[in-house]
This record gives structure tokens, C-alpha cells and sequence, in this order.
């Protein structure tokens, strides 16, 4: 069970935090991972950890690609084909936090419009296209799964409690209202699209996870846990079972959900 050997999978985003850990395991579990990214200094990263931990880098296939560029993508699919013949999994994760993170930050009564449409195209546009070009190729295969990396914020309403007096990376924290629009977008999707291409055998869920540790400060932490029933933020590795579950054939009569990894945040 869970064997990603002759499983091609396409991360975006793949530079990432997230991203990043989805193509390691990925690797670790067989899969031959295809990671996109736009910034070319976040994948050599990747390489490098990819060789540290003595995974197998015949494993990984790096695509420099702009996600709102089609013509890019279109060139990045045919590159993946020439190579692979046929792509099983697309994990839809690039995420764009506007230009200063003190901007995405800001509170909806100041939140600048560019930045607003900026972040809403890579998350609505940038997943559009390169989902278009992508699932084109699982139709003529008439097989694939695509991932969705959603959010907490795709199904609740951020509780600004938990923001309170808090800080991340030196900018005081919140949730803008674009993202709570574009991860909610992203699940209407989801459904759209397992709606539409269920008659290809092709499955498109959601993978939602809740805030994940990364170097938050101890107060937001505390104030974080105080709403989730199991008391702590998440941790990356709470994500793997179910990236794996959604890539492999276990998952095969799953589709449509948008599946919450928040400990229970989501409950009350
Ligand atoms: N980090 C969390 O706690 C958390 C929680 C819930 C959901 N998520 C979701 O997980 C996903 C990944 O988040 P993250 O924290 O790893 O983000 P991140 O900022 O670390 O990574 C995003 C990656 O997307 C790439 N990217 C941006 N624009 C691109 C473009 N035009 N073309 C190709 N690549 C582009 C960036 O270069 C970057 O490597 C996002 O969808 C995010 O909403 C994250």
C-alpha cells in the first residue's frame, strides 16, 4: 500500500516551505517528483536537502516555471511528457504573500487593492492555468489525482483573537480577507472540477492544512493552541499521511473534499 514508484508527481511551489517537504516525502514514498517553482534559488535549496538526506536525486525533475505564464507552462508540460510519458499527481501549493509580508499583513480597512489582485491572480489565475495544461494530459490517460493545498481559511473564519499582540517574521500577524476569498475559491473548484473530470477517472480534492509551526512566536502559539481542541499548532509532518494517501491508489473513491489537518481547530 502506498507505493509511489511509477507515480509522476507535480509540485508548484515546490521551493516552499510546504512544497519543499511534500517533495521529500514524496521521494522517500517512490514517487518521481516534478518540482515548479518560479524562484530558481529555492529549488537548488531543494536539491541540496533533497542530496543531504540521502534521497534518491534521479528522483527529482526541476522545472523553473512562472505558473501565470502559460506559455511557460505549456512548454514545462511538454518537457514533462518528452521525459516521463504521463503525469499521476498535480499538488497545487504555490501560494504569493504580495511583495512586503507587512503588506499581506495589513488590517481589510487598509489592505492595498494591487496587493489584493496580485495575490488573488497566482492563487486563482496560476492555479487555473497550470491545472488547464496539466489535466489535459491525465484526460488522455483517463487517470490522475490533483491536490489542492487549501487552508484552515477554506472552511471557518480566521478568530482574530488568536492574532492578538502577536508577531511573525518582525511583522505583527493576521489573515487577510483575499486569502479566506481565494482558499474558499479554491474549494468551489475542488468541487467543480471533481464534478467535471470524474468521468476521466480523475479525482481533485482538497488538503486543508491549519496553521503549521514555523518559527511563530511563543505568544502566538499560546494564543494559536488556546482554540484547537488538541492544543498545539500543526506540525509538517502532521501533513504526510494524507499527501501520500491523496497520491497513492489507496485514495482512489475519494474526491471532491476538502479534508482539514487543524486539530480539530475547525470543530467548535
Ligand atoms: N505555512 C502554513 O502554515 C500553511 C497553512 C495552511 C495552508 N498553507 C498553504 O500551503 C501552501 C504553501 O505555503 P507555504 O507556507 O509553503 O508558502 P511559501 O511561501 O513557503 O512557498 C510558496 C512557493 O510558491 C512559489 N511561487 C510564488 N509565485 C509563483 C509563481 N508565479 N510560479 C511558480 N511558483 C511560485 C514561491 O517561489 C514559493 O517557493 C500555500 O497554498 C498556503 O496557502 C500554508
Amino acid at each position: 500500500m502506498f507505493d509511489l514508484k511509477n507515480k509522476i508527481v507535480v509540485v508548484t511551489g515546490a521551493g516552499g516551505f510546504l512544497g519543499s517537504y511534500f517533495c521529500e516525502t514524496l521521494i522517500s514514498f517512490g514517487a518521481n517528483v516534478v518540482a515548479i517553482d518560479i524562484d530558481k534559488k529555492s529549488l537548488n535549496n531543494l536539491k541540496r536537502s533533497i542530496k543531504n538526506s540521502k534521497l534518491n536525486l534521479n528522483k527529482i525533475f526541476l522545472i523553473k516555471c512562472n505558473i501565470l505564464n502559460e506559455s511557460e507552462i505549456a512548454k514545462s508540460t511538454k518537457k514533462i511528457i518528452k521525459k516521463f510519458k504521463k503525469i499521476d499527481v498535480l499538488i497545487n501549493n504555490a501560494t504569493y504573500r504580495a511583495n512586503k509580508l507587512k503588506n499581506f499583513y495589513k488590517p481589510f480597512e487598509d489592505f492595498n487593492l494591487k496587493d489584493w489582485s496580485q495575490i488573488s491572480r497566482l492563487n486563482n489565475d496560476g492555479t487555473f492555468l497550470i491545472t488547464k495544461h496539466i489535466s489535459k494530459q491525465m484526460i488522455k490517460k483517463r487517470s490522475g489525482s490533483i491536490i489542492q493545498i487549501g487552508s484552515i481559511y477554506s472552511h471557518v473564519a480566521p478568530n482574530f483573537e488568536i492574532y492578538k499582540d502577536s508577531f511573525f517574521k518582525g511583522n505583527k500577524i493576521n489573515s487577510p480577507a483575499v486569502y479566506s476569498v481565494n482558499k474558499f475559491g479554491l474549494y468551489g473548484f475542488t468541487k467543480y472540477l471533481s464534478s467535471y473530470l470524474g468521468k476521466y477517472n480523475i479525482r481533485v480534492n482538497c488538503l486543508s492544512p491549519g496553521g503549521i509551526e514555523q518559527g511563530h512566536t511563543l505568544k502566538f502559539k499560546k494564543n494559536y493552541s488556546s482554540n484547537v481542541p488538541l492544543n498545539r499548532m500543526g506540525k509538517i509532518d502532521d501533513l504526510k499521511g494524507m499527501i501520500i494517501l491523496l497520491s497513492s491508489s489507496e485514495s482512489s473513491f475519494i474526491t471532491g473534499q476538502n479534508i482539514l489537518i487543524d486539530g480539530g481547530l475547525s470543530c467548535w
